[in-house]
């Protein structure tokens, strides 16, 4: 029964998506559901109340921004099969983690619309609001734990310059792996991983990126593109151009060169920050990240310090 109305659904919303943001007839939708027209009424009331942005109007329903749907029959192959959606989890970071364990192929991404429980770095809450873009990528390298770091930056590196090619904007990257429009926080990155003996089982790479919603972050000054751009955006567009960047940047792992261009994208040298690690506060000016990507502060007595991880605050 939960799947025949599942199945109904995704009929619905197939036909909704593929008629372009045009307005589909009830007759037509009852006929492919082959549900009577009250029955397709009552489906598209609980697909709204579940967050499906669907317009009702006398001649039928249409979707108000197709764009932004991410159900995987909206991306054309290869992406289609990386993607795992779902409306709601606690967190995308568990259930990439389920997944990842139960066999989901390297590159695989999971995204929600919703996230009940949504995590951010040194177990801070993230405020998952709908509109926002919030995935999961599950990583299978080949690679022994001390490397990884390098995905992170390969990460943050991709999704600021497909930001930036995409929508003229000027997003810059705070280390470690913030975006920053302006001086606010426009995404976050959060990475996790398991091992097995010396080697890494997966990894989960979590981004949450401010696309259509309006960021309630209360530790950080947060923005969304919509709250930039004006306008509601594609997060189907982002994905698939964040997610083709990355495997590019990927392709060969050359740690000095993935950071050297890292480098080239962060407002975070030359800048006054304040880095908060687990147990301790530093202060200085970053003057450099180094090829294992740590970050080196010069304090005002001009000694060099090399942090490896921790939240930093431009000052
Ligand atoms: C941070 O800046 O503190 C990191 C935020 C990471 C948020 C993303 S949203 C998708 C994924 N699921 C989570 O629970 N967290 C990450």
């Amino acid at each position: 029964m939960v799947n025949k109305i599942k199945n109904r659904k995704e009929t619905i919303l197939k036909l909704l998506y593929r008629a372009d943001g045009g307005t589909v007839s009830g007759v037509k939708i009852s006929e492919a559901t082959q549900i009577s027209r009250v029955a397709v009424w009552k489906h598209i009331s609980a697909m709204k109340q579940s967050g499906f942005a669907i317009d009702s109007t006398p001649k039928g329903y249409a979707l108000s921004n197709p764009g932004d749907l991410l159900l995987p029959f909206c991306f054309d192959p290869p992406v289609r099969e990386q993607i795992y959606h779902f409306q709601e989890v606690k967190t995308t970071m568990d259930t990439a983690k389920t997944l990842a364990r139960e066999g989901a192929p390297h590159l695989s991404c999971v995204v929600a619309e919703d996230q009940t429980r949504g995590r951010g770095r040194l177990n801070r809450e993230w405020i998952s609001s709908r509109g926002g873009l919030w995935l999961s990528l599950i990583l299978k390298p080949s690679l022994p734990p001390p490397l990884v770091y390098i995905y992170n930056f390969a990460a943050s590196l991709s999704l600021s310059r497909v930001l930036n090619q995409l929508f003229d904007v000027n997003v810059s990257v705070k280390w470690p792996n913030d975006l920053l429009l302006g001086k606010e926080k426009l995404a976050g990155m959060l990475s996790e991983m398991e091992t097995r003996g010396d080697m890494v089982r997966f990894l989960i790479i979590g981004i949450g990126i401010n696309v259509n919603n309006d960021p309630g972050n209360k530790e950080f000054k947060a923005v969304s593109l919509k709250n930039i751009l004006k306008e509601t955006l594609s997060r189907k567009q982002i994905l698939i151009a964040f997610l083709t960047e990355f495997q590019n940047t990927i392709r060969e792992i050359n740690c000095p060169e993935i950071i050297n261009q890292w480098k080239k994208q962060t407002s975070t040298i030359g800048s006054r920050v304040r880095v908060e690690t687990f147990d301790k506060i530093y202060e200085g000016r970053a003057v450099d990240v180094d090829e294992t990507g740590a970050l080196i502060i010069e304090d005002d007595q001009q000694n060099h310090r090399k942090i490896i991880y921790g939240d930093c605050f431009h000052a």
